[in-house]
């Protein structure tokens, strides 16, 4: 990672205590001084960590689960963009504890837990709620906190209310709080980095947010100033809706070449030869991970709550979470075409993490796929280079070889999640009938596009 050298750190000589203060937090950051703490050290937290250590800050990192801590500490990877080597070249600025009492002398803390949703579908903040208690004992006149977990508009106010209750700091006054929603895209194929991907910010307070920028331009190169914490959450929320609404508008648009026998891909690749007022979405298995299926729920949780029903979001959301489930009766509707029954049959799921060239299962798309198939009595086995194995509802599925015998002798093979180079693969032609959930095979006798 490239680390970017300090932008001015220009600051208003007013000649107030709150101004001299805020000169002394830019020439710390400019000297790297300041000591960052980042809690949650996952997909979003250990880029961020390894970014400002990278950029010359002592960074201690939390996390509750040993095996991170002691994988950071051994300089071993586990997140797909970064490698050991990375991990090594920071390794005298970087470490990683289990106890948050490591906190007591950070300047800044940056929070970068999950937020998962409720059985109820509704934003489920205990872990943000519990990294902010952690965190708490240790905040004092002049600490930053960032927010980084993606939220339901109001929490980080929320946050700010709880601090002043719980230690009698005013945030924007005594310490700085601001929301910065993290964008990484985990293994994305375009160059788009924690380095160039413009970053929000909106802190309660202007100098909360002044000080955020500040902060956060040394290891993003834009950062975007936005005029609360409410705009920032709604914006990162709002953008996964975005990319929500669209997937289920290309599947419609999926089951409707399915019907006319067009190819959906070609009619969407030819929409986006418009060159303006156009973004290609493509159909799939469903959607995965904790973004895309997750954060709309954010959004209409906090529409319900003053009185709205978007109609919209709750559509594209219901058309989605029922694609797996589409996947499974196309199974069973290909097989019977052939005198064959569901039950019993053979079926390979190719790729089952939620998305190319990741490791991560949450909500993956496969997982309801094995569990309908399954269901139905299908005997199941998965093919998934980052996956070594997986359970769904305690059951292990039981894993295959890639290989020509292997496709030949299953009932139908069954394309999820296409890594890496897998659709160029020759060996599809000895699968006697393959289901491409994405249509990113090549066209061939024994390939049916979902
Ligand atoms: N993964 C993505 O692609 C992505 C992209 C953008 C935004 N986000 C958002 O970022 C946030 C974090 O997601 P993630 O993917 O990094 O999650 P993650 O599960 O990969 O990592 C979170 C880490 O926090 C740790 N943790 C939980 N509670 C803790 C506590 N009290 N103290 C210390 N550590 C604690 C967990 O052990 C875990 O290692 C979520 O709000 C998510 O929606 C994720």
């Amino acid at each position: 990672m490239t680390s970017l050298s300090a932008p001015a750190l220009a600051v208003a000589r007013t000649g107030t205590a709150q101004d001299a203060e805020a000169r002394a937090f830019a020439s710390r950051v400019e000297d790297r001084t300041i000591k960052v703490g980042i809690v949650g050290l996952g997909y979003t937290g250990l880029p961020l960590a390894l970014g400002f250590a990278d950029a010359g800050f002592h960074v201690v990192g939390v996390d509750i689960d040993p095996v991170k801590v002691e994988s950071v500490n051994r300089s071993e990877s586990y997140l797909p963009d970064l490698t050991d080597i990375e991990l090594q070249d920071v390794a005298d600025r970087l470490t990683a504890v289990p106890d948050p009492s490591a906190l007591h002398d950070a300047d800044v803390v940056m929070i970068c837990v999950p937020t998962p949703v409720t059985p109820e579908q509704t934003a489920d903040l205990a872990y943000v709620s519990t990294a902010v208690d952690s965190v708490l004992p240790y905040l004092r006149a002049g600490s930053l906190v960032v927010l980084q977990s993606t939220v339901p508009a109001g929490t980080t106010a929320e946050i700010g209310r709880k601090i002043t209750a719980r230690t009698g700091l005013i945030p924007g006054e005594d310490l700085y709080l601001a929301m910065a929603p993290e964008r990484v895209d985990p293994a994305n194929t375009n160059g788009w980095t924690l380095l160039n991907t413009p970053k929000l910010v909106g802190g309660v307070g202007a100098e909360s947010t002044r000080r955020a920028q500040l902060f956060l331009e040394q290891v993003c190169r834009t950062v975007v100033p936005v005029s609360s914490p409410d705009v920032a959450e709604l914006s990162k929320v709002y953008e996964n809706t975005f990319r929500l609404i669209n997937i289920a508008l290309s599947l419609e648009l999926s089951d409707l070449c399915h019907k006319l026998g067009l190819p959906v891909r070609e009619v969407i690749d030819a929409a986006a030869t418009k060159p303006f007022g156009f973004l290609a979405h493509y159909p799939g298995p469903g959607v995965g991970g904790e973004c895309i299926p997750v954060d709309p729920l954010f959004l209409s949780e906090r529409a319900r709550r003053e009185g709205l029903t978007l109609g919209l979001v709750e559509t594209a959301h219901r058309r989605i979470s029922e694609r797996p489930g589409q996947v499974v009766r196309r199974v069973g509707e290909l097989l019977a075409a052939r005198g064959q029954e569901l039950k019993g049959a053979r079926v390979l799921i190719v790729g089952v993490s939620y998305k190319a060239g990741v490791s991560d299962l949450r909500n993956a798309p496969a997982l309801d796929i094995v569990r309908g198939l399954r269901a139905q009595g299908a005997e199941i086995s998965y093919f998934d280079p980052m996956v070594p194995g997986f359970e769904v509802d305690g059951l292990p599925v039981a894993t295959a070889t890639w290989g020509r015998e292997q496709l030949a002798s299953q009932d139908c093979v069954v394309l999820v999640t296409p890594h890496g180079r897998l659709t160029a693969e020759p060996a599809w032609s000895a699968a006697p009938l393959v289901l491409d959930t994405r249509g990113e095979l090549a066209p061939a006798a024994n390939v049916e596009v979902l």
